[in-house]
């Protein structure tokens, strides 16, 4: 069994990471309010705002403080919105290697492959697509034909987690839409943080958790493409085995703010305690992102919205209520191996709530 500090590079009061992905940011980004003329309404208190007005592809010949802009409001606020967008799967793949790029990603990190895309997919490596079609096939975090929980939460996740290096940003557009139904939820993991008590957040950074989406070798098999083994975005991420080491709490470079950092879909284990602690632990987690609806933002899509989140503190679980098509195109950047600033704030802290 991995000891707590499996993988953990220890120094200056940084926990985890790796030399060869840290960010090219040594301070959080400031917002210099260059987007204040675009209509803007959080949605809720601790996440989720919805731009309106606003145009990705416009976006795109913006200068670089704008785009630095956008990337801090969503490292804020966790995921932003904006409706009825006009952008080609290409130009969400370049949006998004520019946001994550001035947003100081490692030099090494790109876009993820998935390890379930098709070689010679239509779209490109890059881009993963969701459907329905495809989730009834039995894939996706529900594993459909698989013996798993059908309770609704049991898709709480954040994105590609078993990676070495994940992600930072995505990009989802939602193209086919049912009648009703198919909304998606999100969680701030800095609330769930924050809503821990000061023993129990000491214990949690000291200790890491193992990510694993190796039931993603039944579901290629299923879908009768091969798992993608070469490189996935950044020279750290290839290989078979779709499972890592990180901190279960985690420093976001863009904001300074520390946050939560397991899931439901991907962490089976918190390291260095016995089974029965680390499955109270996780279930006790887990808890708090799925029963606390004012640590969540919930988004009712219509054609062509589009939602962007930071996969390092938020979860996200999409909502499986309607029978009809849904579907749409995502794409996600890598960020950095992630890492513990034993010295950061939480997110109240640093608003002084
Ligand atoms: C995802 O999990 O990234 C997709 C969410 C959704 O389909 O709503």
């Amino acid at each position: 069994m991995p000891s707590a500090t499996t993988h953990a590079v220890v120094g200056f009061n940084i926990v985890g990471g790796h030399p060869d992905s840290r960010p090219t940011i040594d301070k959080p980004l400031v917002n210099s309010g260059s987007l204040g003329n675009f209509e803007q309404n959080d949605i809720t208190p601790v996440i989720g705002t919805e731009f309106y007005g606003l145009q990705i592809r416009d976006l795109l010949q913006w200068k670089d403080q704008a785009v630095k802009d956008l990337a801090a409001t969503v490292s804020q606020r966790g995921v932003v919105f904006l409706r009825d967008q006009d952008v080609t799967p290409t130009e969400m793949k370049d949006f998004i290697i520019r946001l994550s790029t001035l947003a100081g990603c490692p030099t090494t990190s790109g876009l993820h492959v998935h390890p379930l895309t098709e070689e010679g997919s239509e779209l490109g490596d890059q881009i993963s697509v969701i459907s329905s079609e495809k989730q009834k096939k039995g894939g996706g975090l529900t594993h459909q034909l698989s013996d798993v929980s059908r309770f609704a939460s049991t898709g709480w996740h954040s994105d590609i987690t078993f990676e070495k290096v994940p992600s930072d940003y995505a990009m989802l557009k939602i193209h086919t839409l049912p009648k009703t139904g198919g909304d998606t939820l999100w969680a701030s993991g800095y609330e769930i943080y924050d809503r821990l008590s000061d023993p129990m957040k000491r214990f949690l950074e000291g200790l890491t958790a193992t990510h694993d989406a190796n039931f993603f070798h039944g579901e290629a098999e299923r879908l009768g493409n091969p798992l993608r083994k070469a490189i996935r975005g950044s020279p750290l991420n290839q290989g078979t085995d779709l499972k890592t080491v990180h901190p279960v709490i985690r420093t976001n470079p863009v904001t300074g703010w520390k946050s939560v950092y397991v899931n439901k879909g991907f962490t089976k284990r918190i390291n260095g305690v016995s089974k029965d602690e680390s499955d109270m632990l996780l279930a006790y987690i887990f808890n708090l992102v799925t029963q606390n609806h004012d640590a969540q933002v919930r988004f009712k899509w219509k054609k062509n919205d589009c939602a962007i989140w930071d996969n390092r503190s938020t979860l996200h679980c999409a909502t499986y209520d309607y029978s009809g098509a849904r579907a749409g195109d995502r794409v996600a950047s890598l960020g950095e191996a992630p890492y513990l600033d034993v010295d950061s704030k939480s997110r109240r802290e640093a608003l002084g709530e």
